[in-house]
């Protein structure tokens, strides 16, 4: 068989779980905005390669010098700004509106979920288009004018830090506590372009199998739960693969 066959054959086989699904939620990560132009983190030519994760994305990293952190965080939400969704996060925006996915749990911080139209966006990981005041809780969008001087400063004196999740920080509450609800309740869960090592975002397909429900993985590479939790792998992108469920659960083609 080759891998067109294959992935055909996986592909009634994902169809037929999500047609008798009535809770399917989607966990993404960086691969399903691989499409979108932005970099994922650990393949080859990844960001972590450019901006070691040890560097620049931990809190002891920004406490200790906020300007070096936030001169990437500068170029970055440039990119960021400049993206936008692909046919990947359009295919997940239809079938929830269709009724056909409850929700979209997203490592990412770029919004093109919602962007492309999803409603229900919980973002485990933060959204890089804000920025927060650790000292008081204010936050406000990130401009380029916000950033003209770095570090930017909030109006109570103290320094702004990207609303993002950084390592050696925790989960706000309300994601961890949506996600988790989610992953408890679902029965089928696609998980899309996630390597699935940062936890505790990889426990939610654990939680997901250990419920019952059926595990999708969308992935141009297997990952460590393809053979251990995954039902079905649908070796392919995002932005070709998630079309084609959408077309097909959502009745555009009945085939
Ligand atoms: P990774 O870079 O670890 O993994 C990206 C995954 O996407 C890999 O498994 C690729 O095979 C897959 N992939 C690439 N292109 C794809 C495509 N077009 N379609 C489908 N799959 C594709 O990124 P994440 O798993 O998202 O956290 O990383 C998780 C977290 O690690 C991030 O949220 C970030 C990082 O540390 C924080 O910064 C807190």
């Amino acid at each position: 068989m080759n891998p067109s066959e294959r992935l055909d054959e996986q592909l009634d086989a994902a169809i037929a779980l999500l047609r008798r699904a009535e809770h399917a939620v989607a966990v993404t990560g960086a691969g399903i905005s691989a499409e979108s132009g932005i970099p994922t983190f650990r393949e080859s030519g990844g960001f972590w390669e450019k901006y070691p994760p040890e560097q620049y994305a931990t809190y002891s990293a920004f406490l200790k010098n906020p300007k070096k952190i936030w001169s990437m965080w500068r170029e970055r939400s440039a990119m960021l700004r400049d993206s936008e969704p692909n046919a990947g996060h359009y295919a997940l925006a239809q079938l929830e509106e269709a009724g056909r996915l409850e929700a979209v749990i997203t490592q990412n911080v770029d919004n093109l979920h919602q962007d492309a139209g999803s409603k229900r966006v919980v973002e485990f990981h933060g959204n890089a288009r804000w920025m927060r005041c650790k000292g008081c809780g204010h936050a406000e969008p990130i401009t380029e004018e916000a950033l003209e001087r770095i570090p930017p400063k909030c109006s109570c004196g103290a320094i702004m830090k990207p609303d993002v999740v950084m390592f050696e920080e925790w989960i706000s509450d309300d994601a961890l506590a949506e996600a988790s609800s989610l992953a408890n309740r679902c029965d089928a869960m696609l998980v899309i372009g996630t390597s699935a090592q940062v936890y505790p975002a990889a426990s939610l397909p654990r939680t997901a199998k250990h419920n019952g429900a059926s595990i999708i993985e969308v992935n141009i590479e297997p990952t460590g739960f393809t053979d251990t939790l995954t039902d079905v792998h649908l070796q392919g992108a995002a932005g070709e693969v998630l079309p084609r469920i959408a077309a097909r659960l959502t009745g555009e083609n009945g085939t």
